[in-house]
């Protein structure tokens, strides 16, 4: 026997879904059917936490939500005036955005700073334009939201990142000096005791080539800490290629190495800081008659992609093994018996002083290519 709880439901949606009879329909008005929606509609927008404001074509606030209000410190109802500019009075950044947008350019999640009753706040904002039925553009939509603690928060990972580079930096520092000190103290040691005048010759030139070490690792290290302030001209990278490969050309370790320059010829000039360019290729181009003890090629194209201009500089030489590729940008990284591991790193801080970009193509006994891309403009 069925118990009450047994009961089978009524299905509820059968219910409903039964017709119901006609004259038990709600009937409203057309109009009063879209009003309802518009309240619907309103009320969506009114508890959602980003900002929603609203401007037409003549700069009129249209409509306001309250979290663009506790956003911006502002009550758009209060306000009698209903242009932006005076809505938005306090907030010159977000009104010049919302002009652009009269204007027909718009953003997507542009992050800007802005001042709130005396604190200063992150906004991420996004603006589209909004048409009417008849693609008619009516007005400017800006949808934004406080980032403030997501921007904290990233300045607190950056600020982090920082000090471990340093932490990392120091420790290179020190590894590096500690070598050249002591085999400085070594050969001190020896002059204590009774020498020949040959000996002390040379254990005096050891200590001077020591010192000399220890002089190039600081220079290095100085050059790669101290802030860029490159000093922007018109720069001709063709003619920096040829110095710069003349002059590496002259070097010892060079005479087995045959130099090609592929440089086209109506290159634009860019505008860098020709000293900072000049070292940045210096030590790529080292690198690359470094990596070919036996001799080899090496290839310095120059040429225009996308906008921009690139140098590509390649040497048949070694490569660089897969497991040390995502290091050799790193501060102190090498894998040269001489080496300071500063070369790449201080290559990377000029290129992005220059918002360029640098990669490098690498194949294992085939050899290594390095492109770097530089705007023409900045
Ligand atoms: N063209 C290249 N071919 C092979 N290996 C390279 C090349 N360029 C850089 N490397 C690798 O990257 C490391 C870091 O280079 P760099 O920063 O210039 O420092 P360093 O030359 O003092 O070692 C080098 O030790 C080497 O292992
Ligand atoms: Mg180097």
């Amino acid at each position: 026997m069925l118990r009450a709880q047994d009961e089978p439901k009524k299905n509820p949606m059968k219910n409903q879904s039964r017709p119901r009879r006609k004259d038990t329909i709600p009937r409203f008005p057309k109009n009063a059917l879209s009003k309802d929606m518009r309240e619907y509609n309103n009320l969506i927008l009114q508890c959602i936490p980003s900002g929603v404001m609203v401007i037409n074509m003549d700069g009129l606030v249209t409509f306001c939500n309250a979290s663009a209000d506790s956003i911006l410190g502002i009550d758009c109802t209060k306000e009698k005036d209903k242009s932006y500019l005076n809505i938005l009075k306090g907030n010159s950044h977000v009104a010049q955005l919302i002009k652009n947008g009269v204007n027909g350019e718009t953003y997507y999640r542009k992050q800007i700073q802005v001042k709130i009753d005396g604190s200063i706040k992150w906004i991420g904002i996004t603006t589209s334009i909004l048409y009417d039925d008849k693609a008619t553009p009516i007005g400017v939509i800006a949808v934004f939201s406080d980032i403030t603690d997501v921007k904290e928060l990233e300045a607190d990972i950056k600020l982090k990142e920082r000090l471990a580079a340093v932490g990392e930096l120091s420790a290179g520092v020190a590894h590096e000096i500690r070598n050249p000190l002591s085999a400085i103290a070594g050969y001190a040691e020896l002059l204590k005791k009774g020498l020949s005048e040959d000996e002390i010759a040379s254990a005096v030139d050891a200590i001077i080539k020591e010192t000399k070490n220890l002089n190039r690792i600081v220079t290095n290290f100085l050059s790669f800490v101290k802030k860029p302030q490159p000093i922007f001209e018109e720069t001709d990278v063709n003619t920096l290629i040829k110095e710069v490969i003349s002059m590496v050309s002259l070097a010892k370790d060079a005479d087995r190495i045959d130099f090609d320059i592929k440089a086209l010829k109506t290159l634009p000039a860019v505008e860098a800081d020709p000293f900072e360019l000049r070292m940045a290729f210096l030590n790529i181009i080292q690198n690359a008659v470094q990596a070919m003890p036996n001799g080899g090629r090496l290839t310095v194209k120059s040429g225009i992609q996308y906008g921009r201009i690139f140098i590509e500089i390649s040497d048949t030489g070694s490569g660089i093994p897969k497991e040390i590729g995502d290091r050799v940008f790193n501060p102190f990284f090498t894998t040269k018996e001489q080496g300071t591991g500063l070369g790449l790193a201080i290559v990377h801080k000029i290129i992005e002083a220059h918002d360029g970009k640098i990669e490098f193509k690498t194949r294992h006994g085939k050899g290594t290519t390095f492109i770097i891309r530089l705007p023409i403009r900045r």
